[in-house]
């Protein structure tokens, strides 16, 4: 049976919630959960993406693309670095200014990167298809009404911005109130991210992250004026227990959220000095993680919501519940898409594109950044072209974190390959999980199992064929490839 299309009331008329997967499998749990790996969400990772990639190649990449696919749609997403208040968890690429000067020069640069894209356009005849827009960072509700309205008007001279499907805008609730996020409205704004982490008091103080539920109730007062709001939740912060993220989930459910990340903690001190200010000691361990998501998984069912991939929940009349039932629910590094888009052209520092067969990302380092654009190239340092083989494995991991299912004839028919011979190695791998009952296997086809959801990424592992698991040097947090080491 196929839990992950079952539909919540199914799931809630099993018994399977009212006895633990964890307390019997801990050392399993322990021992899968303990490799380390990528997350996914773009493959091959950013990490073995390589340095030789230039503006020059960026330009062509774009023109091969859209020459061959002009309609191609293509998410636009602007990365604004900057935020209010360092929260002590964050892996985003940002810092903290209070400098409205600093944040100027950044959106000055922001247009100019636009406009060497849009002199590229013109020079080569292409209308690219942008029919998503997303602004995210670090803050982009962090920038003053002025200097939103600057970009935004920008954008508004390639991008009909009544007529696009979505325009997204990430808020940390502390740089906003109801009259900025009517004007983000007023602008074209559709859909508004919340990141709100957790309610508990001692968990915000332990990751200098404070929100109340009369503080968000107010900032919702404007939900009407949206076709959907999201929040952003993380599970295994310092000081969080089980009882306290129940707590927190009732508060959520009570603020009635179109779509929730439900996102494990990430700690890499030794990338992000920050998150050393988290005390590893108030940080729950692996298994009392897994019990939170086991807590919470019938938690957000109960509440109505549906599981439209890894780590995400949405209401099932929500798009991107309805497209998991489509099948075309898409994830990339930007999140889940119902499958309006898979490629992404992304501006700002730290931005990452994909184009097709390629991924390019964007200098980590603001001067460096500014020093590109001023000699106006592209801010690429890094990319990647796949060959077929890697995007099958893509796809096939695409399959797996949101679906939960591969189904060997789809992949034979679509790449012309014969799955079985191909992916016989793997094919064979893949027993070890069905001695675990993480998957079911079947003569064309393999299922996750519920219990399966603890070895997503072990699953994709399998299918990883640069193996990244051993090329990540866990003490350095270095990931090395081909001699070059990129941090
Ligand atoms: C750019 S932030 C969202 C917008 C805004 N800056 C805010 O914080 O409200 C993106 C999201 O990434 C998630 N995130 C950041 N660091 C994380 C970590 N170490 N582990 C898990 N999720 C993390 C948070 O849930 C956060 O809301
Ligand atoms: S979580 Fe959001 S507000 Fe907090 S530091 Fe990261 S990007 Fe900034």
């Amino acid at each position: 049976m196929n839990l992950s299309v079952l539909s919540p009331d199914e799931f809630l008329d099993k018994d399977r919630w009212k006895e633990s997967m964890v307390t019997p499998n801990k050392d399993l749990i322990v021992e899968y959960q303990s490799v380390k790996s990528a997350y996914f969400t773009a493959y091959p990772s950013p990490g073995t993406w390589y340095e030789g990639f230039s503006s020059q190649d960026y330009g062509n990449a774009i023109i091969e693309v859209l020459s061959r696919n002009p309609e191609l749609p293509i998410q636009f997403y602007v990365h604004f670095p900057y935020c209010k208040i360092q929260c002590w968890f964050c892996q985003c690429y940002q810092m903290v200014t209070h400098d409205r000067d600093k944040m100027e020069t950044m959106v000055n640069y922001l247009i100019k990167e636009m406009d060497l894209l849009l002199a590229l356009f013109k020079k080569h005849g292409l209308k690219p298809n942008f029919n998503e827009l997303h602004l995210g960072g670090g803050t982009p509700s962090w920038l003053p009404i002025d200097l939103f309205d600057r970009l935004v008007d920008k954008i508004g001279t390639f991008i009909d911005l009544k007529k696009i499907h979505e325009f997204a805008i990430e808020v940390d609730p502390r740089t906003a109130d109801v009259e900025k996020i009517k004007h983000f409205h007023s602008k074209g704004v559709n859909r508004i991210s919340f990141g709100i982490q957790d309610f508990a008091p001692q968990v915000g103080k332990a990751v200098n992250r404070e929100h109340t539920e009369a503080e968000i109730a107010e900032l919702l007062k404007t939900r009407h004026l949206f076709k959907g709001v999201n929040f952003d939740l993380i599970y295994g912060l310092p000081r969080q227990t089980r009882e306290s993220l129940k707590e927190t989930l009732d508060t959520v459910f009570r603020l009635s959220p179109d779509r929730i990340a439900f996102s494990i903690l990430g700690n890499r001190p030794d990338v992000f000095k920050h998150n050393a200010m988290m005390k590893i000691e108030e940080i729950p361990g692996l298994i009392e993680r897994a019990y939170m998501w086991e807590d919470s998984f019938p938690a957000f069912l109960k509440a109505g919501y549906v599981r439209v991939g890894m780590d995400h929940f949405a209401k099932p009349n929500d798009e991107i519940a309805q497209a998991k039932y489509k099948e075309t629910l898409f994830r990339n590094q930007m999140g889940y898409s119902p499958g309006r888009f898979a490629d992404v052209c992304a501006i700002g520092p730290s931005g990452m594109s994909r184009y097709g067969e390629y991924y390019f990302a964007s200098s980590y380092n603001i001067p460096d950044y500014f020093e590109f654009i001023d000699e106006g190239k592209f801010p690429v340092v890094r990319g990647y072209k796949l060959d077929k083989d890697l995007e099958i494995r893509r796809d096939i991991m695409n399959k797996i974190m949101v679906y939960y299912h591969v189904n060997y004839d789809y992949f034979s028919h679509l790449y012309n390959i014969d799955f079985k011979k191909y992916f016989a190695q793997e094919i064979e791998e893949l027993k070890e999980f069905e001695g675990i009952n993480a998957i079911q296997m079947k003569e064309n086809s393999f299922t996750v199992t519920y219990f399966g959801n603890y070895f997503l990424r072990n699953l994709c592992l399998v299918f990883d064929k640069l193996n990244l698991k051993y090329m990540h040097n866990i003490e350095s947090g270095k990931v090395i490839r081909k001699e070059k080491v990129v941090v």
